[in-house]
C-alpha cells in the first residue's frame, strides 16, 4: 500500500479550518459573474498567481479582499457545500469549521445570512456526504471587544448551530486579555472556547499563557511556541488541550513545515493535530498537509495514526460519536 493510499483511506476530522478560506479561485469567478462584481484578475490562474504571502498580514490582506464576492445566503451555501465535498473526497468524516461573520457584517452583509447558509450547507453535507460537522464562530481579533460582543449577542438566536467560539486575523498587540469578557460569556452561554496562538507572533508566549490561565480555553489553534516553555508544555499536556497544528500554512506564513515541532508535540503527550487552515490560499487540504509531513519531514503510518487519532479525541463531538472513531 503507497504512503498516498494509506493517507486517502484513513477516516480523518479536521478541526482548524477558515471556510472563507476555502473560497477557490474558480468560485471567485462564478459568484463575481452571478454577483455582477468587476474582479481586477482576468483568469483563476492570474488570481494564484497573486497569493504571494509571506507573513499573517499579507495573507490576510487577500484573504479578505476576495471574499467580497460572496453575498448571498446561497453564496454562503456554495462556499461551504464545496468545501464539504473536498473533505469527503479526502474521507475527512468530521469537520469543526471556523466562519469570520465580521469580515460580512463589515460590508453590509447580515449575520443570519451567512449562518444559516453555512447552517444548510451543513446539514445537506451530512445527509448527502457523511461529513458531519460542528460550526465555530471566529472574532476577528483587530477589531473591538465590543463588536466581537454585538456579534456574541447576534449569534445568541442561532446557538442550535453553534459548538464554539474562536479568536483568529492580526495577532499583533490583540492579546487573548482583551477578549476575555467576550469569552467569559460565550462560556456562559455553553459553547466551547478556542483562540489562536499563530506561530512565531510578538509576544506569543504571553498569549499562550492568558489562554491557559485568563481564558481557560478548551484548544489551542497552531500554539506551536508553546514548545519554547517547558511549563506551558506541561500544562497544555496536563490538561489533554487540543492544539491545531497547520504544516504548510506554517510553511508559507513562518517558511517552516513545523515537522520537528509537530514531533516534539507528540513526544511531550501534547495532543497535536494537523490541519489545512485555509486550504484554497495554501493549495493544500487535509491529505496534501499529511503528505507534506510524509516527504519533506519522513513522518511514518504510526505518528499520522496518532495525529489523525488525536483530532477525534480533542474534537467537540459527542462522547458517544467518539466511540465510533476511537
Ligand atoms: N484567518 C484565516 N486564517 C488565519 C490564520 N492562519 N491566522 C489568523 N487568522 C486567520
Ligand atoms: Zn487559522
Amino acid at each position: 500500500e503507497s504512503m498516498l493510499d494509506f493517507v486517502q483511506q484513513l477516516p480523518k476530522a479536521e478541526l482548524h479550518v477558515h471556510l472563507e478560506g476555502t473560497l477557490e479561485p474558480e468560485h471567485i469567478f462564478s459568484l463575481a459573474k452571478r454577483n455582477g462584481i468587476e474582479l481586477v484578475y482576468k483568469t483563476p490562474e492570474e488570481v494564484v498567481a497573486a497569493y504571494d504571502f509571506h507573513d499573517l498580514p499579507s495573507f490576510l490582506s487577500i484573504y479578505y479582499a476576495a471574499m467580497d464576492v460572496l453575498r448571498t445566503e446561497d453564496d454562503f451555501y456554495e462556499l461551504a457545500m464545496h468545501y464539504f465535498q473536498r473533505a469527503a473526497a479526502q474521507n475527512v468524516v468530521y469537520v469543526e469549521p471556523f466562519f469570520d461573520p465580521q469580515a460580512h457584517t463589515s460590508r453590509g452583509i447580515a449575520f443570519d445570512t451567512v449562518i444559516n447558509g453555512i447552517a444548510r450547507a451543513q446539514q445537506d453535507a451530512a445527509a448527502s456526504l457523511g461529513v458531519e460537522s460542528n460550526l465555530i464562530m471566529c472574532f476577528l481579533r483587530d477589531m473591538s471587544a465590543e463588536s466581537a460582543a454585538e456579534h456574541l449577542e447576534m449569534a445568541v438566536g442561532h446557538l442550535d448551530k453553534l459548538i464554539g467560539v474562536g479568536l483568529d486575523s492580526d495577532e499583533k498587540d490583540n492579546p487573548p486579555s482583551k477578549f476575555a469578557e467576550v469569552f467569559a460569556r460565550a462560556r456562559d452561554l455553553g459553547l466551547k472556547l478556542t483562540m489562536h496562538c499563530d506561530v512565531n507572533q510578538k509576544d506569543i508566549l504571553e498569549h499562550i499563557g492568558e489562554c491557559l490561565d485568563l481564558i481557560a480555553v478548551d484548544r489551542i489553534d497552531h500554539g506551536v511556541n508553546a514548545l519554547q516553555d517547558d511549563a506551558l508544555c506541561t500544562e497544555i499536556a496536563r490538561r489533554g488541550l487540543g492544539l491545531t497544528v497547520c504544516p504548510v500554512s506554517n510553511r508559507f506564513v513562518v517558511q517552516n513545515l513545523t515537522g520537528n515541532e509537530i514531533r516534539d508535540m507528540l513526544a511531550r503527550g501534547m495532543k497535536a493535530t494537523i490541519n489545512s487552515d485555509d486550504p484554497a490560499y495554501f493549495r493544500a487540504y487535509m491529505n496534501e498537509n499529511l503528505m507534506a509531513l510524509v516527504e519533506d519531514a519522513d513522518f511514518t503510518k504510526d505518528e499520522l495514526m496518532t495525529l489523525t487519532r488525536n483530532a477525534f479525541e480533542v474534537s467537540w463531538m459527542s462522547d458517544e460519536r467518539k466511540t465510533d472513531y476511537l
